[in-house]
């Protein structure tokens, strides 16, 4: 088949690349003409696993092609899919500024049977939106060419956005029209094989499904990290607690790993969209309310026991960062509980040395350029540079060369061993019998004891 695909940000790249590599010729389209000529070059704006060498091999065998002109892009194919951004607006609400703008261009050009599919994670009603956008336009024009809006939203998650379009858990459609339902179904047959995965509903449900699984995919993060706080006022392991529920069927083990709070393009942007929507239809949403509060305090959390320990103040001492990624496996720092951390550190006078594989380049981007030009904030080449003389270490993202530390060179390069682990990779009764202060998330070990009657 023939598809469009407008934008090429992680979602509309990976979904581009992906349908080129199952045989389809797909055009790849962006504002950004810089953007495009780095594509053409073979040059990926984003860290992501198995991504480029897609992207190469067919580019180089011509099913696969980037350009700015919609219109040229259209009049070649029949299936158009939105997979722009959709930022949240300064109300939490999802901005669909890009969306509506794509769909009137589509309009614009419009000049046969097509099928537009929402890819971009949108509120729900937004199909019909661009339905009728598309319509304007063409009235506008004098022209009346049948189309159908299909919903057809993304689960990937980054770093492993490509594995997970190759082998779907499922394919949700939404779609309200025989024909577009039965080309949905072709486009996507070979990632359906071995047994339907294709699932069809309405339009409206497909966008609602799409947000109710990241909502609960960051309801269960916030309620272990809930949790996690609770077991280490109890003196209680969280990691004992986390296998025990996780064997029950109904609870399984996959995002339940408490940790420093969840970060990322999706779960925060989502939850909050979320939220917005229930209350312009006056209801209250107060499950979500807390997940997105829990999760705020959470990414807090480190900053808070470093100060329990150290004092308010943190001038004149120097703390290692390993990890700025909001996950391991992508360079994206977008909502990650790093940056919370490093305003707290910096915040009280602090400097740090931080360490991640990947994500250096970005962090010279997007944090404070104040904090370099000052040498608040140096990022080392290797791990262990950001260890030396420092007065603790935080582990932040739990990149897999921090899994196995030598502890030894660790404490040789430490000014003293204090570690706080933001995602609990260590055993607390090992890190205590080689000689570190180790504090984790909910292992029992308190920083210091409450003395007030409630807190989170
Ligand atoms: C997510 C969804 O998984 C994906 O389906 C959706 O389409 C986009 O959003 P992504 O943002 O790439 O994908 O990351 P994910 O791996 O889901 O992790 C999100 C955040 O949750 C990370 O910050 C991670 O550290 C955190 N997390 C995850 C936890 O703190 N605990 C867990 O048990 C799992």
């Amino acid at each position: 088949m023939n598809l469009t695909v407008v934008g090429t940000g992680y979602v509309g790249l990976v979904t581009g690349a992906c349908f080129s590599e199952m045989g389809h010729n797909v055009y790849c389209v962006d504002v950004d003409e810089s953007k495009i000529e780095r594509l053409k070059e073979g040059i990926i704006p984003i860290y992501e696993p198995g991504l480029e060498r897609i992207v190469q091999n067919n580019f180089q065998e011509g099913r696969l092609r980037f350009t700015t002109a919609l219109a040229d892009a259209m009049a070649d194919s029949d299936v158009y899919f939105i997979a722009v951004g959709t930022p949240a607006g300064e109300d939490g609400s999802a901005d669909l500024s890009y969306v509506i703008e794509v769909a009137r261009e589509i309009g614009r050009n419009l000049d046969k049977y097509a099928v537009v599919v929402d890819k971009s994670t949108v509120p729900v009603g937004t199909g019909e939106r661009v339905r009728e956008v598309i319509l304007e336009e063409l009235q506008d024009r004098g022209v009346d060419h049948p189309f159908d809006v299909v919903s057809n939203p993304e689960f990937l998650k980054e770093g492993a956005a490509v594995d997970d379009f190759m082998r779907p858990d499922r394919i949700i459609i939404g779609s309200e029209s025989e024909r577009a339902t039965e080309v949905m179904r072709t486009l996507y047959a070979d990632f359906s094989r071995n047994h339907d995965k294709i699932m069809v509903m309405g339009v409206r449900d497909a966008e609602m499904t799409k947000y109710t699984a990241n909502a609960m995919l960051a309801t269960k993060i916030s309620f272990m990290n809930e949790i996690s706080t609770l077991c280490e006022r109890l003196g209680v392991d969280v990691e004992k607690v986390r296998l025990g529920i996780g064997s029950d069927s109904r609870i399984g083990y996959s995002f339940i790993y408490p940790g420093c709070g969840y970060g990322g393009s999706c779960f925060p942007k989502d939850v909050n969209a979320l939220i917005h929507m229930a209350e312009q239809r006056q209801l209250f949403p107060l499950v979500l309310q807390s997940v997105h509060q829990r999760n705020l305090f959470q990414k807090m959390m480190l900053g808070e026991k470093i100060s329990t320990r150290f004092g308010k103040d943190l001038s004149g001492l120097t703390f290692a960062v390993w990890g700025l990624a909001f996950k391991p496996g992508t360079d994206d720092m977008r909502e990650a509980p790093s940056i919370a951390l490093l305003h707290q550190l910096i915040g009280a006078g602090a400097r740090v040395l931080a360490y991640d594989p990947v994500a250096a380049e970005t962090a010279r981007r997007e944090l404070p350029k104040a904090w370099f030009e000052e040498e608040k904030l140096v990022l080392t080449e290797h791990q262990y540079d950001a260890l030396k003389g420092v007065d603790a270490m935080v582990l932040v993202t739990e990149w897999k060369p921090f899994r196995h530390p030598d502890f030894d060179a660790m404490k040789r390069l430490m000014k003293a061993p204090v570690v706080f682990d933001g995602r609990n990779q260590y055993d607390p009764e090992r890190m205590e019998s080689m000689g570190f202060d180790y504090y984790a998330m909910g292992r029992g070990k308190q920083v210091q004891p409450a003395t007030s009657s409630c807190s989170l």
